[in-house]
């Protein structure tokens, strides 16, 4: 009996199995080749059964942007995660000295300020693991480069924090206009983060992680002397933010949407695909290559020119071969914020689906 993709109610998130592993394999050797470690940014795709397929295939850990994300992670038996955000409100600390029960954890320390309340925290505690955040040109966390020193040497007063790495995202690497510039700013980022551990290093501190990673550059980034660890997140996914920086191809965008032609009018299709399947990004950063809000497959002249909440509105150039309840694929301009909008993957092999997975930590930001 067929279970064909094509039998499926839409709007539904469809993953390719296939390409997943592929994009997973390409990662974890990059990783080999540099004899460094891979600690994938799970908020891609906040799925507990890829989070595991990561580390099977070779990940030394997980990377977490927010504390809930790490609790669903660590309830599901998952030991080693890196919370990569500045948490601070005696809440959000709370719920982290509870959660060391579970888990080996290490969170980011942003400022002075964030360390100290870290640290009072813990008093009487095991020292928790912290690793420094560091600007590499992102100008969002991060403490720059003249202010390592003077942080450093107030975590070494610290004694309930037990410090020993150094990490930094370069997103800004998304506004990048060439594989050139990617490069550029990838061989920044590795240079920021080696500056600084070797600061930390000269006042005595041992850092032994020395962390990198963003889709566009990890792949450079990764060759960089020095460096120990990379941390893509999209890169398990990829999208046309992606294929418009250079990075990458479509042939590789395992992550889709599966969507409905609802009505066709004189100069118009109208897909069951909004806002709330597809999301309103077109890049974080002004990408100016992405077209449109996502790429309809095998449809090159479609393009899906504007959308509403529930309504995707594509235009066509000539006329279109497209009818009413006629279903489509579609690869988001950004993977991550739509694994976010649905509750599970539909997970495809070549079209016949294999399996669902929950998107676990489905809205989870706390
Ligand atoms: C700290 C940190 N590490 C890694 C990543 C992964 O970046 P990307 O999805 O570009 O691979 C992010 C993304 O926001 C991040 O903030």
């Amino acid at each position: 009996m067929t279970n064909s993709i094509h039998l499926l109610d839409t709007p539904a998130l469809l993953l390719d199995l296939t390409l997943l592993e592929n994009n997973l394999d390409e990662i974890s050797a990059i990783a080999k080749k540099n004899q460094i470690q891979w600690r994938p940014h799970i908020k891609t795709h906040k799925s507990i059964h890829i989070a595991k397929m990561q580390l099977a295939k070779g990940a030394c850990g997980i990377t977490v942007a927010k504390l809930e994300e790490a609790e669903i992670m660590a309830n599901s038996g998952i030991k080693d995660i890196l919370i990569a955000y500045p948490i601070s409100s005696s809440q959000k600390l709370t719920r982290l000295r509870q959660l060391t029960l579970k888990a080996t954890l290490t969170i980011a320390i942003d400022s002075v300020e964030q360390a100290k309340r870290v640290n009072e925290a813990f008093e009487g505690e095991k020292p928790i693991t912290v690793w420094l955040k560091v600007n590499s040109g992102l100008n969002r966390c991060g403490v720059d480069i003249e202010e390592v020193v003077e942080i450093a040497s107030v975590i070494k007063r610290l004694s309930n924090l037990h410090f020993n790495g150094i990490f930094t995202h370069a997103g800004h690497s998304y506004a990048a206009t060439s594989i050139e510039q990617i490069k550029e700013i990838a061989e920044n980022e590795a240079k920021v983060v080696l500056e600084a551990a070797k600061l930390c290093e000269d006042l005595g501190h041992q850092i032994t992680h020395k962390s990198i990673g963003s889709t566009p550059t990890f792949k450079y980034g990764a060759e960089v002397e020095g460096i120990t660890e990379i941390r893509p997140g999209n890169a398990a996914f990829y999208d046309m933010c992606q294929v418009g920086l250079g990075v990458t191809s479509t042939s590789q965008c395992a992550l889709t949407v599966l969507s409905s032609v609802v009505s066709i009018k004189r100069d118009r299709i109208i897909f069951d695909t909004g806002s709330k399947a597809l999301s309103l990004d077109q890049g974080a950063h002004g990408n100016k290559s992405v077209v449109g809000y996502g790429k309809v497959i095998n449809h090159p002249k479609i393009i899906l020119a504007r959308l509403s909440e529930e309504h995707g509105v594509a235009t066509f150039l000539d006329k279109t071969d497209l009818s009413l309840t006629d279903k489509v694929q579609i690869i988001p301009n950004h993977a991550c914020v739509v694994a976010n909008l649905f509750d599970e993957y539909f997970v495809h092999r070549d079209g016949e689906i294999v399996d669902t997975w929950q998107v676990d930590a489905r809205g989870k930001m706390r």
